[in-house]
Parts: structure tokens; C-alpha cells; sequence
């Protein structure tokens, strides 16, 4: 952003049950925003975590024989240490179980209600439990079942406190009608505005028969609504994410918040208006990402068709995880995960063209030039221009958040280098010592070439292009996009052969 900060953020995901590649696609894909806007020099924030509270926890602690806070503690650490295992850069990691976001999150709702915005009503309606939401009578599906989780819903109706979304209709639509990009892609942007536009309803902010909540601070027979409790944290967290420093006014307000298009009326509706009812900025831009399909459908705990990332990622790597579902779901629409694709990028691409190119680059360098770049005789200004404008479509489509588009773009350049390669055969070259000239350019323009590459990849396969780099001799942590100029590496670097990368996969025993 033109202030120099990013501030950006998930979802904080459900304690309900463990994380599937679904949940990890959209923390990878903010890791990716998140460390190409560092590779800009910008001053970033990331932040993902838990949303732990509500019936849905409950119901499913009491399922497992727990209580709601032992099923929390579990499930929020291996969401956690799914971040880990993503090489997801975060600068903190939330749980709406911490003290200080429910002593936030109650002080927030005591300034609506100070300010007339809470009401006090009742309400009936048919509710889901796993979207903890209501649903109107039209939108439900035959036989009374929830239209996202094709499950049964139950009529719920008591005594609420409840927020006047109603009165925000007209200040909704002036902010879309004005920020004409603040929901991505347009067609969300479309249906979010026409939710708004056919009219809202109060929402329902408490819970009388919910005990595993926060409590509503002037009336503690209640809970306060999850979705209300959750929404917050992209707020609170500044208030305690680095202790000693309030980052509210460094930070706020989000820069970009991602999430699948499952959680768009909240994040686009109720959100910004409880946000307007507090007097706060609105977030700059919501990204609605698609869902990752797998026979077809939403990949999901309560459809059954999960897959465990743990696995995968141990048997090939997170940066081929993180490389395949950055190309194969392209930004905003949905994407179909199948093992049989992944492990044919994994293979065709990421070992046949970027380990390979790797692997010859540093051997014939090796071979002919006893390990060490040749230094630039300065005859390659096409490939220096393919570099060029292969840095330039990159950031360009990150800018745009069209990233399978920004990480095509750098593989263009890879497979512009492989054909380099057989272009010149350095082979043939190095044995006509009257050829030496064009045998030093060659090696040149390809270490050269690939570490550019290595440096615009680095925010897809952050670990793989390292290793890229400390093996052209190059500073590893030397990652800054402007680093990708032609020419502006280490001159005259040694070159060595680390491990392969990506190296073949064994067929798993049966
Ligand atoms: N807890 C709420 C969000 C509160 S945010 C204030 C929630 N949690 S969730 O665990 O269900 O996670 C939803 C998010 O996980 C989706 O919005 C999306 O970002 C991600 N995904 C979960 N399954 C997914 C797919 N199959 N495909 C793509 N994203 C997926 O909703």
C-alpha cells in the first residue's frame, strides 16, 4: 500500500475439528501476499488464528468427551502447528480464548450498546449450528436442510441482544457505491452489495443458551454471538500481539482480508457495519478466494472428503503443497485438489524444469569454469529483458492478486532458461577454446537468470528458493524483489550443489 504498511489477514479457523488442505490454501496464499509484500520493503502484519468459542465448539468437544476448552487448547495447536509446517510467516497467532480479546471484545460491545446500537428483542428462526448462522425460510434447501452444509437446521428463538444492522443499509451501500474495488472479485463484490440492497435484518448479537462464550458485559446470562466475538479479532490482536506496543495506530485498518466465498455476508455486510458503529476505518479490500474442490465439492469437514496436508507435505515438501495449489487454483475460483495433478506438477514441473535447471546450471559451471560465475561480458540483453519483464508481470499480477498468473510468469523465465541451455549446448561450446567468449555469456545469463527467478519465486516456495541461491553462491536471505535486476548479484559467486531439490518421490508402500 502507498503508506509502506500491509496489514493482512486469514480467517481464524474453527477449533471444530483438524485442519484439511482447504484450510491451508488460504493461510498459504496469505503467506505468499504477506512475503511478497516484504520482498517490496513494506512494513508488514499477518495474522491468523483460532475462533474457538460458540455451540458448534461445544457440540463437538461434548462429542469427543471433552470440554469446549481442552477441544480448543487441542485443535488450536495444530492449527498452529499447521502454520509451521506451511512456512506460514505470521506475526501472530490469535485464539478468541485469550484474555485480552475478550476483555476487548466485551468493552466493543458495551460502546454499541452505550451508543443505542444494541437492542434488546426476540427472535425466532431456523439456525445451523455448523455455520452458526440463521437462515431465511427461502434460502433453505428441501426439507429444511442448511444451504452450505446440506444439514438439518433447528428452530431457535429467544430473548437477544441485537445490533440495528438494519439502520446501516444506507452508509453499506454509499461505502460500495464509492469503493468500487473494496470486494474482490467484482462478482462477489455484486452479490454482497444486492445482499445489502434487498434489505437487512437486525442481527441477533447474544446468546441465551450458548454458556461457552464471552459474556455480555451488562448482561452476563448471556453470550455474545460468535461470529461477532470472532469478527473482532482482526482488531483486537493489535492491542496485544507485541506487548508494550499498542500497533492499532500502526497497523489499522487491513490492508487485504482473505477468505472463501462461505463467509462473505458476514465479512462483507455485518462487518463493516459493526465497524461503522464503532466509529472505525473499514477494512481497504476483502479478497473472496474459491474453494478447493475435491470430487467436485467444497473440501470439508462436514462433507467428509478432507485431505490430511501433514502427509502430503512430508512426503513431498511444502513448497510443492504451496507451488501447486498457487498454480492449480487460480486466485478467486474454485480448484479441484487431486493427487494425481499434484504429483504431476511436482514432477513435470518443479523437478523437470526448475531442479533440473538447477542442477545443470551449477554442474556445468562446475565442469567448465572450475565452480565459479564467469563475470557478465554484457551480451545478453534479451534474456536480460525476459528477466525484466518476467519481474514486472509478477508483481504486477500480485498487485492484482491474480497469483497463479504472477507465479506463470516467472516459469515462463524458467523455461525460457531450460531452452537456453539447448540453444547454446555449453557441451559443445566448451570444447572450442575459440568459443570461450560466448561459453562464459552462457553460464552467466543462466546463473543470472535463475537467480532472479529464485528471488520471484521466493514467496511461493520461500525454502526451495533459498536453497536456489545459497547454491549460485548467492546470500540466501537476499530476497528483496528489487534483488531480481539483472546484474545485481554477487559477481564472480562459487557455485556448489546442496541436495536435490525435489527430488524424486517413491511410490508409497502398499
Ligand atoms: N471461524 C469462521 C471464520 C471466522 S473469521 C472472523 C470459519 N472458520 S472455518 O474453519 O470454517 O474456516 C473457514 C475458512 O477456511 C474459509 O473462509 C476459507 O478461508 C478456508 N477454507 C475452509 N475450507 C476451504 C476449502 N475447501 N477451500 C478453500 N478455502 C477453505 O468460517
Amino acid at each position: 500500500m502507498a503508506d509502506g504498511r500491509f496489514y493482512l489477514t486469514t480467517p481464524i479457523y474453527y477449533v471444530n475439528a483438524d485442519p484439511h488442505i482447504g484450510h491451508a490454501y488460504t493461510t498459504i496464499m496469505a503467506d505468499i501476499i504477506a512475503r511478497h509484500h516484504r520482498q517490496l520493503g513494506e512494513d508488514v502484519f499477518f495474522l491468523t488464528g483460532t475462533d474457538e468459542h460458540g455451540a458448534k465448539i461445544a457440540t463437538s468437544a461434548e462429542r469427543e468427551g471433552r470440554t469446549p476448552r481442552e477441544q480448543a487448547d487441542m485443535l488450536s495447536a495444530r492449527f498452529r502447528a499447521l502454520g509451521g509446517v506451511l512456512d506460514a510467516t505470521n506475526d501472530f497467532f490469535i485464539r478468541t480464548t485469550d484474555a485480552e480479546h475478550e476483555a476487548e471484545v466485551q468493552s466493543v460491545l458495551s460502546a454499541l450498546h452505550d451508543s443505542g446500537d444494541i437492542y434488546k428483542g426476540s427472535y425466532g428462526g431456523w439456525y445451523c449450528a455448523a455455520s452458526e448462522a440463521f437462515y431465511p425460510e427461502p434460502e433453505l434447501l428441501p426439507g429444511r436442510l442448511c444451504p452450505v452444509h446440506k444439514t438439518p437446521v433447528e428452530w431457535v428463538e429467544e430473548e437477544n441482544w441485537f445490533f440495528r444492522l438494519s439502520a446501516y443499509r444506507e452508509r453499506l451501500l454509499a461505502h460500495y457505491d464509492a469503493n468500487p474495488g473494496w470486494v474482490l472479485p467484482q462478482a462477489r463484490f455484486n452479490e454482497a452489495r444486492r445482499m445489502i440492497e434487498l434489505g437487512l435484518e437486525d442481527l441477533s448479537v447474544s446468546r441465551a443458551q450458548v454458556e461457552w462464550g464471552v459474556p455480555v458485559p451488562w448482561d452476563p446470562e448471556q453470550t455474545i454471538y460468535v461470529w461477532i466475538d470472532a469478527l473482532l479479532n482482526y482488531r483486537t490482536a493489535l492491542g496485544y500481539a507485541r506487548p508494550g506496543e499498542d500497533m492499532v495506530e500502526r497497523y489499522w485498518p487491513p490492508d487485504l482480508q482473505l477468505m472463501a466465498k462461505d463467509i462473505l455476508k458476514f465479512h462483507a455486510v455485518i462487518w463493516p457495519a459493526m465497524l461503522m458503529a464503532a466509529g472505525l476505518e473499514l477494512p481497504r479490500r476483502l479478497m473472496i478466494h474459491g474453494y478447493v474442490l475435491k470430487g467436485g465439492e467444497k473440501m470439508s469437514k462436514t462433507t467428509g472428503n478432507v485431505v490430511d496436508p501433514f502427509p502430503f507435505i512430508e512426503r513431498y515438501g511444502i513448497d510443492a503443497l504451496r507451488y501447486y495449489l498457487a498454480r492449480e487454483v487460480r486466485f478467486g475460483e474454485d480448484g479441484t485438489f487431486t493427487a494425481e495433478g499434484f504429483d504431476a506438477r511436482y514432477s513435470g514441473e518443479l523437478a523437470n524444469e526448475l531442479g533440473n535447471l538447477l542442477n545443470r546450471v551449477v554442474s556445468m559451471i562446475g565442469r567448465y569454469r572450475g565452480g565459479v560465475v564467469p563475470a557478465d561480458p554484457g551480451g545478453d540483453a534479451d534474456v536480460a529483458a525476459d528477466v525484466a519483464a518476467a519481474a514486472e508481470g509478477c508483481a504486477a499480477n500480485f498487485a492484482a492478486l491474480d497469483l497463479s498468473r504472477g507465479v506463470e510468469d516467472v516459469w515462463r523465465l524458467v523455461q525460457r532458461l531450460n531452452r537456453l541451455v539447448e540453444q547454446r549446448a555449453p557441451w559443445t561450446l566448451a570444447k572450442d577454446p575459440a568459443r570461450a567468449g560466448e561459453l562464459d555469456q552462457t553460464l552467466f545469463s543462466l546463473a543470472e537468470g535463475l537467480r532472479a527467478a529464485a528471488i520471484m519465486l521466493w514467496p511461493v516456495i520461500p525454502g526451495s528458493a533459498e536453497r536456489i541461491l545459497a547454491s549460485l553462491g548467492q546470500d540466501p536471505a537476499a530476497t528483496a524483489l528489487a534483488g531480481a535486476a539483472w546484474g545485481a548479484g554477487a559477481a564472480e559467486a562459487t557455485v556448489s550443489l546442496a541436495d536435490q531439490l525435489f527430488p524424486r518421490v517413491e511410490e508409497e508402500a502398499a
